[in-house]
């Protein structure tokens, strides 16, 4: 029943292409004010491409939220004739993207994709236009292939604040959740642990995105004058940080670790047994001269089944060419906590802050603010969905599937699970040298195809 569907993509395989350029032009980049009515034409270009290949219902669904009271918009599209005793499945993407800087280290610019052997070079090629148009060319291709109709319901959201923590769409979830009532969730926004490797995943950490100000001085201060008496942010800043871990990359906030769940001997096995080579993943992905973290864990639980924090970039200060004595009134951190089962964000925000608030210097003033939150979420593997999204992607690339969980986190999709209680399977197509928030992002061209006829397959497949 899919062969139609298939061939139909094949033949359309380089306008596909042309149309996701057309959507990468577009720069919606959700976390930057400049770029709002850009990431409102990015919505609009889905949702006009959606109207096109047949869905129905298609609307654009404002946000809002304590964090966003102007949120970027919700895709909505729905086609749900395929009759009751068919399932229905809900298409989750995101259509912003992260900043693209540094500028300078794009060989291509980051709004003007190219190709080059074989990739598409552009910010959200894989991250997550190129994946979420996957689902809409599989659309295309069945409605093509049979007369205007899907073999199951479908429902489409995507999200345009994924980048940004998502509170949009969480919100909508919370209150208007029965519209995306479906027996199973699509995502794909992941990657596949190798290439030519199929890959479902089914685990992701969640997380807390934190600022922490230091505040000293009524006003930035001679540092000559002043230097010897006032208090200096930046210091006590620095002098905060260095005790939210120790050398060896435990985190120090009491309490911490206490909700850390195990990984199953289960997963701990099957990841002993994937193809993963640490000193090429030292070189060539991290690129540094020695792996950090937590001793007595692998590389993957430490991305996988570990919480970590990081320091993502200290404003303030005088930051220009040459020099000026000055101590600044104030200093900034942005750090965040990645989460795994069974943490919470609510735990690990308050056990930070009481923690931060306790270790605070002499005679500065501290404020923790909490940005975005997210929880972690491992996912069912025992259902029928698995099995078809195995099927189909063993049928497309000739091999098993691994099982493997990731690092990162997509915040809606502990909703879908929780709130919603839907199955949820993350079948993504990313390779590991994608790119992904770095310059000189990438998709794979061969990995997009493939994407589109195993998601068109496993669509057939469950119908039946
Ligand atoms: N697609 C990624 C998440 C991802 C990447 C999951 C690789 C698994 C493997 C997503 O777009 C992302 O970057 N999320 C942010 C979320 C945050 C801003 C709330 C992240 O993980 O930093
Ligand atoms: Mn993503
Ligand atoms: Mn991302």
């Amino acid at each position: 029943m899919s062969s139609k569907a298939i061939e139909f993509a094949q033949h359309q395989q380089e306008r596909f292409v042309e149309e996701l350029k057309s959507l990468l032009r577009i720069p919606s980049i959700s976390t930057l004010p400049e770029h709002v009515g850009d990431v409102r034409r990015a919505a609009g270009f889905i949702a006009e491409e959606l109207r096109r290949i047949g869905m129905e219902n298609v609307r654009l669904i404002e946000t809002a939220s304590a964090s966003h009271p102007n949120g970027h918009p919700l895709v909505y599209a729905d086609w749900l004739r395929a009759g009751a005793d068919r399932p229905t499945v809900l298409c989750y993407g995101h259509y912003d993207v992260q900043p693209a800087e540094p500028l300078d280290e794009w060989i291509s610019p980051p709004f003007e994709p190219t190709e080059r052997n074989g990739n598409l070079y552009a910010r959200g090629a894989v991250d997550d236009k190129g994946q979420m148009w996957m689902h809409v060319k599989a659309l295309e291709s069945l409605f093509a292939a049979n007369e205007g109709r899907l073999p199951v319901n479908v429902r489409v959201i995507v999200e345009g604040e994924e980048e940004v923590g998502g509170e949009g769409i969480a919100a909508f979830v919370r209150e208007h959740g029965d519209q995306l009532r479906a027996d199973v969730a699509l995502v794909s926004d992941t990657e596949m642990f190798a290439p030519d490797l199929p890959t479902l995943c089914v685990g992701l950490r969640g997380m807390i995105y934190t600022e922490l100000e230091v505040r000293g001085g009524r006003t930035d201060l001679h540092s000559g004058m002043y230097g010897g008496t006032a208090p200096n942010p930046f210091v006590a800043l620095a002098q905060i940080v260095t005790k939210l871990k120790d050398e060896e990359g435990r985190i120090l906030i009491p309490g911490f670790y206490d909700c850390v769940a195990r990984p199953t001997e289960e997963e701990l096995k099957a990841w002993k047994a994937l193809p993963f080579d640490e000193e090429h993943y030292r070189k060539t992905e991290v690129g540094s001269s020695e792996l950090t973290g937590e001793p007595g864990y692998s590389v993957l639980e430490r991305t996988w089944a570990r919480p970590t924090l990081d320091v993502h970039g200290m404003p303030g200060g005088f930051i220009g060419a040459g020099a000026k004595t000055v101590i600044p009134a104030r200093a900034l951190a942005k750090i965040s906590m990645r989460l795994v089962p069974d943490q919470t964000p609510t735990e690990a925000f308050a056990q930070y802050k009481a923690y931060v608030e306790s270790i605070a210097p002499r005679g500065v003033e501290i404020e923790v603010r909490l940005i975005h939150s997210g929880d972690p979420i491992v996912v069912s593997t025992d259902n029928p969905y698995v099995r078809a999204a195995t099927t189909a992607m063993r049928e497309v690339f000739g091999v098993e599937t691994v099982f493997v969980r990731g690092g990162g986190s997509i915040p809606i999709v502990g909703d879908f699970v929780r709130e919603l209680g839907m199955p949820t399977l993350m079948m993504g197509f990313g390779l590991p040298d994608d790119n992904l928030h770095a310059p000189n992002e990438k998709f794979h061209l061969a990995n997009f195809h493939r994407g589109i006829e195993s998601i068109l397959r496993f669509f057939s497949l469950v119908a039946a």
